[in-house]
């Protein structure tokens, strides 16, 4: 199912004031946090929250997702345990930061196929969401991205990322000083879109910390957005309306790529002439100018924009 990942809406497991707060937001997804945004004394608190809001319910049609701790921590395999036995049917993903080999993937997978089976839960519905956030990971990322069909999503984690790479800069989002010719993250992103298109996963850009610089969230997220990146993370409710548009297609593009579709379904039917390239408008369109078109118009449906124009076969003569 593809699910819509416009704005991923973080939110720590230890505010319940927080996760209570997300629910009237119009992010499409919010992640509950047990990783970096709680502190370990919080962490089991975190868990019985989470699973109370999420038995509780109101998220409306958002995907829900528990961040839970890396493998290379203590908390991993009783995070999953406690939030999937106690919401899992309520629950659509489980977030899995610092992947760094096929393997980690492999061990939730299977962590999270025997919660199931011993939980009469259907098996294989929890999806796994993958943050790459150090060196490791993204060279293994193609592993990463096929190591269970539970994939959903690879997820650039610029902050973990940056420490872990020993860029000098402590300002996640923005280029470090000294760096001048170029976007310092462009090979990352791209790599991340890459392994994200080759095996059907979603690409989703991370965090901006400057939360009251809304400009500069939209600069960034404008970045990644138009490489083809399908969502970002949002920390603060002022930034869910900005990653919302910048994420969707501009309504005029939407209406085009839809009219684009069903002119060419129209021309290359017997009906319609049985045509490989026939002009719409002023614009000659062919099956390449279809699979641009079926970037866009997917991407609008899943944000549930609607048509303001329709394509009107000729009349015939
Ligand atoms: C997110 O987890 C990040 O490290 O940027
Ligand atoms: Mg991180």
């Amino acid at each position: 199912m593809l699910r819509s990942r416009r704005s991923t809406l973080a939110v720590p497991g230890s505010n319940p004031r927080m996760l209570e707060k997300a629910k009237g937001l119009a992010a499409d997804e919010i992640f509950m946090d047990i990783e970096d945004a709680v502190a370990p004394a919080a962490k089991p608190e975190a868990r019985k929250n989470i699973v109370a809001a999420l038995n509780e319910g109101g998220y409306g049609g958002k995907t829900r997702v528990v961040r839970v701790n890396d493998w290379t921590t203590q908390w991993t395999y009783a995070d999953v345990i406690e939030v999937v036995e106690g919401a899992g049917p309520n629950l659509d993903c489980i977030m899995l930061p610092k992947v760094q080999t096929a393997d980690q993937i492999v061990a939730l997978d299977l962590l999270l196929t025997q919660i199931e089976k011993s939980n009469g839960f259907e098996v294989g519905r929890i999806g796994i969401e993958a943050q790459i956030e150090n060196a490791k990971g993204l060279i293994n990322i193609d592993a990463i991205a096929q190591a269970s069909p539970r994939v959903e999503t690879l997820i650039f984690g610029p902050a973990d990322f940056m420490a872990s790479i020993n860029m000098k800069s402590l300002v996640v989002g923005e280029q470090p000083p000294g760096y001048d010719v170029g976007d310092a993250y462009h090979y990352i992103l791209m790599r991340i879109l890459m392994a994200a298109r080759a095996y059907d996963k979603q690409a989703i850009d991370g965090p901006y910390l400057a939360i009251k610089d809304l400009d500069g969230y939209r600069r960034v997220a404008g970045r990644s957005a138009a490489l083809g990146f399908d969502g970002k993370w949002v920390l603060h409710p002022d930034q869910v309306a900005a990653a919302n548009e910048v994420f969707s297609p501009r309504q005029d593009d939407y209406d085009h790529a839809e009219l684009i579709l069903d002119a060419y379904d129209y021309f290359t039917s017997a009906e319609g002439g049985a045509k490989g390239a026939v002009m719409l408008g002023d614009e000659m369109i062919d099956e390449a100018s279809r699979k641009m078109a079926l970037v866009v118009s997917a991407k609008g449906r899943a944000a549930g924009m609607p048509r303001t124009k329709s394509f009107d076969p000729p009349a015939a003569s």
